[in-house]
């Protein structure tokens, strides 16, 4: 049987205070609405659709391939939404997934197991409870036999049903030949003078038909109405997947201060301290050391290397390479295996050759830097000259004496050196030694004349 998912996510989500729509707000790296995205990717499905409304068109940006946005153009609730939803498709014989777009920990193998509970028992729709009290959820309410007869909202409900523990967990399933003809009948007629999708179960059960449910994990069903709740699910979600990595070999000396996007992946006997933050599609090989105190946004970092106390974007760092403390590599930055990038050192577009060594307080930008140089404290390429960027090679082997200003473009050949201080704006031959700046002189005696002078000064002459 064809089975279709439709997520609901057309809301404005007005409890967020926010111009964006609630559903991509950033979760773990992740807009909201991935997150359910990516619970129910793994189960076999014909047609997904997501019923898109307030910001439609940013909502559409983020959509997989595959995925199809349905307009809801007024957001008049969730029975109207599921409705804009089918738009178009086939009900006879269909089976239909319904989703709430703002619901990030609910697990892909609850949905797979709703489905089955839903197929096996021939009703003619599934819902998705949970154990909670108090919420804001609608209520379950059953008659004396134990059978679902309606769901309540939390405003339309009267006392004895607002003592419900059971909540309906907005996730249904439902047989598609019965649907159409029950969203048709629904009304306004309550509290928020919305179209209930809730009103769907108590039009089929009023009609005599089985409505099943699977109970399952409070949790799961953390939703996101505003930015209190966007921080209990962040939290939920963090810890879950630290869970994971604990599980899979990485060591943390605290989970609750590491903080690793959705997409992130870490190898085994990765150790990481506190304060580590990596996004986007960082990845960590094997026995690394994160932290204290790092970011990483879209860096892969090799086997066995220390990164702490500094910021990384769009980099990679080389096996057994070094970097911090206080290290800032900006977007190209390459450090090749056993390099080391030392402390207040910033890096953009520049590679760092296998074994070469930036230790302390230097700028290396547009710049390819050969397998063992080492450049000293101060040196800075001197890369724009206020209109373009100009490009810096450094040769293999060459030292770079501290304070050293490379003004590009330039070339410094392998093996050679420049003097501390020199302000390099010509190339320098392989094996040289390239020194720019004045004969030291000596005032001999300068000390006893400043004294002098003092003295003079005290007696007033
Ligand atoms: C809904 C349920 C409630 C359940 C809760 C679980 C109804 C009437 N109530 O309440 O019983 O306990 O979910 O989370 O269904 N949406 C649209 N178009 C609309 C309205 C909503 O697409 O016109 C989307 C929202 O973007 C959201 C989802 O539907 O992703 C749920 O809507 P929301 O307003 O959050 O419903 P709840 O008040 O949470
Ligand atoms: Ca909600």
């Amino acid at each position: 049987m064809a089975v279709m998912a439709v997520v609901l996510a057309a809301g404005a989500g007005t409890r967020m205070k926010s111009n964006a729509p609630k559903i991509l707000h950033d979760l773990a790296g992740l807009p909201l609405l991935q997150w359910v995205l990516d619970a129910i990717a793994p189960i076999p499905l014909d047609e997904v659709v997501v019923v898109v409304g307030h910001g439609a068109e940013e909502v559409e940006k983020i959509l997989p391939v595959g995925v199809v946005p349905r307009l809801q153009d007024q957001q008049l609730g969730t029975g109207h939404a599921l409705r804009a939803g089918l738009t178009g498709s086939q009900l006879a014989g269909q089976t239909v997934l319904v989703l709430p777009g703002d619901m990030p920990l609910l697990a892909g193998s609850t949905i797979s197991e709703l489905l089955a509970v839903h197929r096996e028992s021939s009703a003619a729709a599934t819902v998705l409870t949970a154990e909670i009290q108090p919420s804001d959820f609608g209520r379950i309410l059953r008659n004396k036999a134990g059978d679902l007869v309606r769901i309540v909202e939390v405003r339309d409900a009267d006392p004895d049903e607002l003592a419900v523990r059971e909540v309906n967990g907005g996730v249904y399933v439902f047989s598609g030949d019965l649907l159409g003809k029950a969203l048709d009948e629904l009304t306004t007629e309550n509290a928020q003078g919305e179209y209930y999708l809730t009103d769907v179960i108590g039009l089929l059960a009023g009609a005599g038909h089985k409505v099943g449910t699977l109970v399952t994990d409070p949790v799961e069903l953390t939703g996101v109405n505003s930015h209190q709740q966007l921080a209990v699910a962040a939290h939920l979600v963090r810890r879950r997947m630290n869970e994971e990595w604990l599980s899979e070999g990485v060591w943390m000396q605290d989970p609750d201060r590491v903080y690793i996007g959705a997409r992130v992946r870490l190898s085994p006997g990765v150790r990481i301290y506190p304060d580590v933050h990596l996004e986007g599609t960082t990845a960590v090989g094997e026995d690394s050391i994160l932290g204290p105190d790092v970011y990483a946004l879209d860096t892969r970092i090799g086997v066995g290397s220390r990164v702490w106390y500094s910021v990384l974007r769009g980099s990679s760092v080389g096996d057994g390479a070094e970097v911090g403390p206080y290290a800032s590599l900006r977007p190209g930055s390459v450090l090749e295996a056993r390099s080391k990038l030392g402390t207040f050192v910033e890096t953009k577009n520049t590679r760092l050759g296998e074994g070469a060594k930036v230790p302390h307080l230097a700028y290396m930008g547009d710049a390819d830097i050969g397998a063992g140089a080492n450049v000293g404290a101060g040196s800075i390429t001197c890369n724009y000259d206020g209109v373009s960027k100009h490009h810096t090679k450094i040769g293999a082997r060459a030292f770079i004496g501290s304070d050293t200003m490379l003004v590009a473009p330039v070339t410094i050949g392998d093996d050679a050196f420049t003097g501390a201080g020199s302000v390099i704006t010509r190339d320098v031959s392989p094996g040289a030694l390239a020194v720019e700046r004045n004969e030291q002189k000596e005032i001999r005696d300068y000390a006893a004349r400043v004294e002098a002078r003092k003295k003079k000064k005290q007696k007033g002459e």
